[in-house]
């Protein structure tokens, strides 16, 4: 008997660590539950305090998650890229969106319903793990947020997440998916002059070499060996 071919959209939910554990059957399934959408580059994709009721997948682009205040303020908390999530927390707890979440990019997001991804976490303990995972991911990431606001000036702060962001390719280490000065002060809590300044510093002393599309960190991460940033 010929078996049934996997659809397009499955084929995609395949390629997503977090449903790794689903087999075909549970991936064709949940294909037919979700919807994939496009997002062009500087959209709203949730609302800080909206009721919830999806969970998003990035297939591609990246995201920001940011609060803000009504004078137009903004703490970015994290930046997400292909294979990564969110929307979980409030699916999870019941309570409304924690934060707003905006399209850096143009993006493509697989999104499912909150009671179809319940009933895929309640029957998938691989699942669950990779979620968990996920948040204690998030909370350690958040853990040195804290420390490095309460016991960072700026120049450690913008070298902790310029380091966070890099990767390592062919020796060197490189941020690929260059923020802008103004991205990086609204993740440290600094103005964008603060940063541009602190930036054209570290620059004349050598420590990193900003290209057009990428920075070059191998020299800071000398300079700052020792202390406990996470470098991929
Ligand atoms: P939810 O609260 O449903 O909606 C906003 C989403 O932003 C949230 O789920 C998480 O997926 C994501 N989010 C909130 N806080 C953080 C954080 N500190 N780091 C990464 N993602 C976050």
């Amino acid at each position: 008997m010929a078996m049934p071919e996997t659809s397009p959209k499955a084929l995609l939910l395949r390629n997503v660590p977090l449903f790794a554990g689903l087999d075909d059957e549970q991936l064709e399934q949940l294909s037919s539950v979700s919807v994939k959408k496009s997002y062009p580059k500087n959209t709203v994709i949730l609302c800080e305090g909206d009721k919830s009721d999806s969970l998003y997948i990035i297939v591609s682009g990246r995201i920001k998650v940011l609060i803000g205040d009504e004078e137009g303020k903004e703490v970015i908390l994290s930046m997400l890229g292909p294979g990564e999530f969110f929307g979980e927390m409030a699916l999870i707890d019941d309570h409304p969106r924690s934060a707003n979440v905006e399209s850096t990019e143009p993006c493509e997001l697989i999104i499912i319903g909150k009671e179809d991804f319940k009933r895929c976490l309640g029957s998938n303990f691989e699942m669950t793990t990779y979620i968990m995972k996920g948040l204690v991911k998030r909370l350690r990431e958040a853990d040195k947020k804290i420390e490095s606001l309460a016991l960072m000036d700026v120049y450690g702060r913008v070298a902790r997440v310029l380091l966070d962001m890099a990767e390592e390719q062919d020796g060197r280490l490189v941020i690929t998916n260059k923020p802008t000065k103004q991205d990086i002060a609204h993740m440290i809590g600094a103005s964008r002059e603060m940063v541009s300044r602190v930036m054209r510093d570290l620059t004349t002393g050598g420590y990193i070499q900003v290209e057009a599309r990428e920075i070059v960190l191998n020299e800071l991460k000398k300079r700052f060996k020792g202390h406990h940033f996470s470098v991929k």
